[in-house]
């Protein structure tokens, strides 16, 4: 009977602990306005947790920080995918958005008792500055989680990843969960906030890596199973993604042939410049550079397309900068002007991934920095002008550039 007993206050001990746990997995993104909304995913299953009854989704309780009311915030549950695996999904994902939130407010949550957790809304309007920061090119290993902290160490609103996230292309799910356990421990600034991912697609996250010839956005994806699945809600239709910070910074997020044709986006690219002339900071981000560092500019289809397609309606708009992945190392071009102005594409993308020799002569003449190293931006936003610093694993500064205010283009 005694026996039982302690079996018994053992087992609801464990059931209450692991409730009271902060999801190991668990990563935010935004599916909406950055002002206002937010959302937080985690996975349940084998490792993780059981998996919530589907008539009792799991609950969060949050309030705005400093203190307030508790809320209850309900669940939704979708399976992560498990294309290795036949018969049904091992692990859920768990997801919650946040919606109405107050601009530029800190928010607090947690699971159960578990500790708090941490969130910030975009502010907005630029009153203090904003500081972003930016890379490419994940993989799980060291490298990553320490580049990923560095970059945290900077207090950023949010970490923009262009593509090529885990690796796991489209079959891996134990590296998919790594990654979200790697950004899970590591995208946490000093004060223990967590930071945003934003994240763009790359040739890893798809099956074949480009998109094939007369496959629907619906087919193509399909080979994208764990993107779609995480960050569907951004990405909803087969166009690219404008993510819009108050009146002062937009994210314009591209897809460089991975699901959408390079050439079905130029008429959405020039549409979307246009109707944000008068935002001072408008970044533009995709994965296939335009501008090779470890191989030859004709080498890549994708490489000709994108160059071909976009920098001309870039060169002609007010846009800020570009930031561009794939060839792993740091390279940052300004383009000749030809059709406009000259435009800093920030180069190419190397967060995690092991550095390459930068050897691309035909790009070297338009380069202004490079490096064989891992790096991430870090965009620091005033109201008087941007600097973008690149920071090499020590924290060292690789590179530097002030960009002037849209007036001033
Ligand atoms: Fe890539």
């Amino acid at each position: 009977m005694l026996l039982r007993r302690i079996v018994m206050t053992l087992l609801l001990l464990t059931l209450s602990l692991h409730a009271a746990e902060v999801p190991e997995t668990l990563f935010l993104s935004w599916e909406g306005n950055p002002c206002r909304t937010m959302t937080a995913q985690w996975l349940r299953g084998p490792g993780f947790g059981d998996r919530p009854d589907a008539k009792k989704p799991e609950e969060v309780r949050w309030r705005k920080a400093g203190g307030g009311e508790w809320q209850v915030l309900t669940t939704k549950t979708q399976p992560f995918p498990d294309p290795g695996k036949k018969g049904l999904p091992r692990w859920m994902v768990i997801k919650a958005n946040w919606e109405d939130l107050e601009p530029g407010a800190e928010y607090v949550f947690r699971f159960g008792d578990s500790a708090e957790m941490k969130f910030r809304t975009a502010p907005e309007k630029l009153v203090e500055g904003v500081t972003f920061v930016e890379g490419g090119d994940c993989d799980v290993t060291k490298r990553a989680e320490e580049m990923i902290s560095l970059g945290c160490r900077q207090d950023p609103l949010f970490f923009s990843v262009g593509g090529d996230l885990a690796y796991g292309d489209w079959m891996s799910v134990a590296k998919e969960i790594a990654f979200l356990q790697q950004w899970s421990r590591s995208a946490r600034t000093s004060a223990g906030r967590l930071v945003p991912l934003v994240a763009g697609i790359g040739n890893h996250e798809v099956m074949v890596g480009y998109v094939q010839d007369g496959a629907t956005f619906e087919q193509m994806k399909a080979q994208a199973p764990f993107f779609y699945t995480l960050f569907g809600g951004l990405y909803r239709t087969a166009e690219p993604v404008a993510l819009d910070f108050g009146d002062y910074l937009s994210m314009l997020l591209l897809d460089s042939g991975h699901l959408i044709p390079i050439k079905e986006q130029t008429g959405w690219l020039e549409k979307n410049l246009n109707l944000r002339k008068v935002v001072p900071w408008v970044f533009v981000s995709w994965h296939v550079m335009a501008f090779p560092s470890a191989r030859s500019w004709n080498s890549q289809k994708e490489i000709v397309d994108v160059r071909r397609e976009w920098v001309p309606v870039l060169e002609r708009s007010q846009v800020a900068a570009v930031f561009n992945h794939h060839d792993h190392n740091l390279q940052r071009v300004e383009t000749e002007g030809k059709f406009g102005r000259k435009i800093q594409f920030f180069g190419n993308g190397a967060i995690g991934v092991e550095a390459r020799p930068v050897q691309c002569q035909e790009s070297k003449r338009l380069a202004k920095a490079w490096a064989e190293e891992n790096y991430v931006n870090v965009i620091s936003i005033r109201r008087d002008g941007t600097t973008v610093r690149s920071l090499a694993p020590d924290g060292r500064e690789l590179d530097r550039v002030d960009l002037e205010t849209s007036r001033a283009r």
